[in-house]
Parts: structure tokens; C-alpha cells; sequence
């Protein structure tokens, strides 16, 4: 079915780097024998990040999301050792970690390596658990890649699906995909700390190419919505901005609704999170909370009712509704849930101001990073232009704006590191 929302090929004037990935893999190969030494060739594996189209913030409410694989990810090139040693490096961070499988004390250390090392320790507590006897042999491992890192495209959990999934092959365990998808979830939730909902290692995991993951945070229940032909286009923006303590406000932002669900749920004992709560259970009794709760339900409770607009819209083949949802959707995450800044703010509204494009929002955690629009692709040299410069009228300073392609999910890239590869199948 054509829904009349897809994924063109970038107009001039908006990057699309889908060629040449050969090269960036054979890159990647080539400085893992510079950190690491000659001998065995690292096995090559890529983990995709994701966009989040609608349902922000909806994840750890237990509502629904609707994202999508991208074609920009992690590079983890592996090489299995003869000791138990663990020895992690990236081409995108500056620290790195050695350590012994057996016998450590692993600590969480606040930087990237906690990803990869939680990923580990959750992947060997699934050995134990199932009773699989292995010889866990130490590896080197190199990570890197063309995603950008804490833009909102789900670094973390690229990072952390694609560790599971390089480690079920090395290892030789039989993980399945949803133990994959578990492994990362629960390496982020508690070796890393970050009280993240169930969307980015589902979106990553279960990725298909052209299609947007339909997923029901509430029972995890998915299907695929087609996402395929038609002249429209994915565009995503950076703003470059990062915040530093993004992860304690993100950890914010859920215990506030928790307690607004907490303060809630007496009014409508029947719900059982607070995507379960009625707009007017918040207006009857949301005069007795705490006005930060308020806000920050009544963006879940209409974001739920937006995110199944848009997902009829897109059935109905009508991308213009759909737009005018992702529109919606960021200025209630800029004025309820207050998890904009004003680079991203810019973005927005110079992409609303520009013909052809449908809709923009913030993608991910929000905090700076990325805004992802739907825009139709012969659109693009004209949406490049007004976008960057309004913005660098205002902040002095470029953002940079491309069209993203779909991927089919973490895999191997195999034998001369090609395009494709061996991945988790059906
Ligand atoms: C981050 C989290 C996700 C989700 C989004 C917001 O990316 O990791 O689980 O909550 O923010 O939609």
C-alpha cells in the first residue's frame, strides 16, 4: 500500500551519504588494527540509530511511538582473544576501558564504556541464567560510526543492541532478537542508570527498512506500518547543542509523571499508567496538583490522542495530517513538558515557514539535539536554505540538515565489507 509518506532520495542541497559505506566500514577495520594490533581481522557489525515520528515521552508512560531505523549507526569491529581480557576503545570518545572478564568488580564510571560493559554483564547473567557453559573469551572491540552521539537519534541504544548483538555471534549463544532488545534495555536501565522506556532498542532491534515501528509501550505489543513510496522525504537537523546533564533531566521528566500519574490515579482507578488517563480526570481533580505535574500529563494525554491521529492519517495515505501532528507535537513538548531549547525552537519554525515541508518536531529526549521533519523531497534545496539561514542569522552558526534512509535492523557486514550483511531476520 502506498500511503503517499516515504523516504526519497535527498533533493540537492540536503546531504544523503548512503553511498560509501564500503569505505567507512574498511575505515573502521583499518584503525582497529592501529589500536589494537595485526593478527585477526575484527569481525565488522552495525547497529542503526532510529527518528522518533510521533509519540514523544510516551514510551515510559506506556503509550504508543512510532519510529523508524535510520541509516546512520554504530561500527563495532570485534575480536575475540585467547585470555579473558576486555579492552574497549572508540573512535568517537577519548576514554577507553581494560579490564578481566572473570574476577572484576565492575563499576559504573559515568562515561560511554558503561554502555557496552552493561551490555556484557547482562548478556552473561542471560548465559547463566539459560545454563549455557561457554568459554567467555576476552575480546577487543572498537567502537565508532556515523551517528551522532547524544543528538537524540539513539546512540545508546545502537550502541547497546548492536554490543548484544556482536557478542550473541562471538560468544556463539542463540539469541534470539527479543533477547537482544532485553539485554540492551536492561543494560541501560541498570548497569547505566537512565530510567529509559522500552521505544529505542524495540526501534532498533525490530527495525525494518520502510516501514515505522507501531509499538504500544503499554503491553509492548508492535506491528509495521508501511512507510515506503512517494515523494516525500526524512530530513533530520542538528542544532549541535548538547546538554551535559541531559540524562538527569530526562530521569526528571519521568519521576514528574510518575507522581502525576500517582496524584491521578485515585480519580480513575480503572488506568494504569498515565497514558490510561482521561482528559477530563486531569481537569476535574489537576487543580489539587503540583502545576509542573499538570503540564507535564496533559502533554502525555494529547500526545496519545496525536500519535493515533497520526497513525490514521498515514493509513488514510493523508502525510498532511500527519504532519500537522509532528507540528503539534513540538510545541507541546516545548510548552508542557518543556523539553525544548530555542536552536531547536528555530528549526521548527523556519522548517513551518517553508513550502513542501509537513512536519517537524524534536526528536528524541529533546535538550538540544536533533529536529526531524517530513518534508516533500523536491522541497529539500529550499527547506536547506531557509533553515540554515535563519539559524545562522540567530546563533551565528551553521546547523547541519540531512535526509536519512531506512535500515534494516542491527547485522554483520559481510566478507568485503559491503553494503548489507547478516542480520536478525524474521
Ligand atoms: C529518550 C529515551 C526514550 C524516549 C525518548 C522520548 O530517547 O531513551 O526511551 O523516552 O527519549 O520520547
Amino acid at each position: 500500500m502506498d500511503t503517499g509518506i516515504g523516504r526519497g532520495k535527498g533533493g540537492e542541497g540536503i546531504v544523503d551519504r548512503r553511498e560509501g559505506w564500503s569505505a567507512e566500514f574498511a575505515g573502521h577495520a583499518r584503525e582497529f588494527g592501529l589500536r589494537f594490533g595485526s593478527g585477526q581481522p575484527p569481525r565488522i557489525f552495525f547497529s542503526p540509530g532510529r527518528v522518533n515520528l510521533m509519540g514523544a515521552h510516551l514510551d515510559y508512560n506506556g503509550g504508543p511511538v512510532m519510529p523508524t531505523a535510520i541509516d546512520r549507526g554504530t561500527f563495532i569491529a570485534l575480536r575475540t582473544r585467547a585470555d579473558d581480557r576486555l579492552r574497549f576503545a572508540s573512535t568517537l570518545e577519548p576514554t577507553s576501558l581494560e579490564t578481566d572478564l572473570s574476577g572484576a568488580r565492575f563499576e559504573r564510571s559515568g562515561r560511554w564504556v558503561d554502555y557496552p560493559l552493561g551490555v556484557v554483564l547482562e548478556v552473561l547473567e542471560l548465559a547463566r541464567r539459560r545454563g549455557w557453559a561457554r568459554d567467555f573469551r576476552g575480546l577487543e572491540v572498537l567502537f565508532g560510526g556515523n551517528l551522532a552521539v547524544g543528538a537524540g537519534l539513539s546512540s545508546s541504544a545502537s550502541i547497546c543492541v548492536g554490543t548484544a548483538f556482536a557478542l550473541a555471534v562471538a560468544w556463539e549463544l542463540p539469541l534470539d532478537r527479543m533477547d537482544i532488545v532485553h539485554a540492551a534495555l536492561r543494560a541501560e536501565r541498570g548497569f547505566v542508570g537512565v530510567r529509559c522506556g522500552i521505544m529505542d532498542p524495540y526501534a532498533i532491534g525490530l527495525a525494518q527498512v520502510d516501514r515505522l515501528l507501531w509499538l504500544d509501550c503499554k503491553d509492548a505489543t508492535n506491528e509495521y506500518l508501511p512507510f515506503g513510496a512517494g515523494g516525500l522525504s526524512i530530513a533530520v537537523a542538528d542544532t549541535h547543542v548538547r546538554r551535559k546533564l541531559a540524562q538527569v533531566a530526562f530521569n526528571e521528566r519521568v519521576e514528574q509523571c510518575r507522581l502525576a500519574f500517582e496524584g491521578l490515579q485515585p480519580s480513575q482507578p480503572d488506568a494504569t499508567c498515565l497514558r490510561d488517563i482521561r482528559l477530563d480526570t486531569l481537569r476535574s481533580v489537576g487543580g489539587k496538583l503540583d502545576p509542573v505535574a499538570v503540564k507535564r500529563a496533559e502533554h502525555v494525554i494529547r500526545e496519545v490522542e496525536r500519535t493515533f491521529t497520526a497513525r490514521r492519517a498515514l493509513m488514510d495515505g493523508d502525510p498532511r495530517t500527519f504532519g500537522r501532528q509532528m507540528f503539534l507535537a513540538h510545541a507541546s513538548l516545548r510548552d508542557l513538558f518543556e523539553v525544548s531549547v530555542p536552536e531547536l525552537d528555530r528549526i521548527v519554525e523556519s522548517a513551518a515557514a517553508c513550502e513542501g515541508v509537513l512536519g517537524a518536531r524534536l526528536t528524541g529526549a529533546g535538550f538540544g539535539g536533533c529536529v526531524v521533519m517530513l518534508l516533500e523531497t523536491a522541497a529539500g534545496p529550499g527547506v536547506r536554505h531557509r533553515v540554515v539561514s535563519d539559524f545562522e542569522r540567530v546563533f551565528g552558526r551553521k546547523p547541519s540538515i540531512e535526509i536519512f534512509g531506512g535500515d534494516a535492523g542491527p547485522r554483520e557486514i559481510a566478507g568485503p565489507l559491503a553494503d548489507g550483511g547478516k542480520g536478525l531476520g524474521d
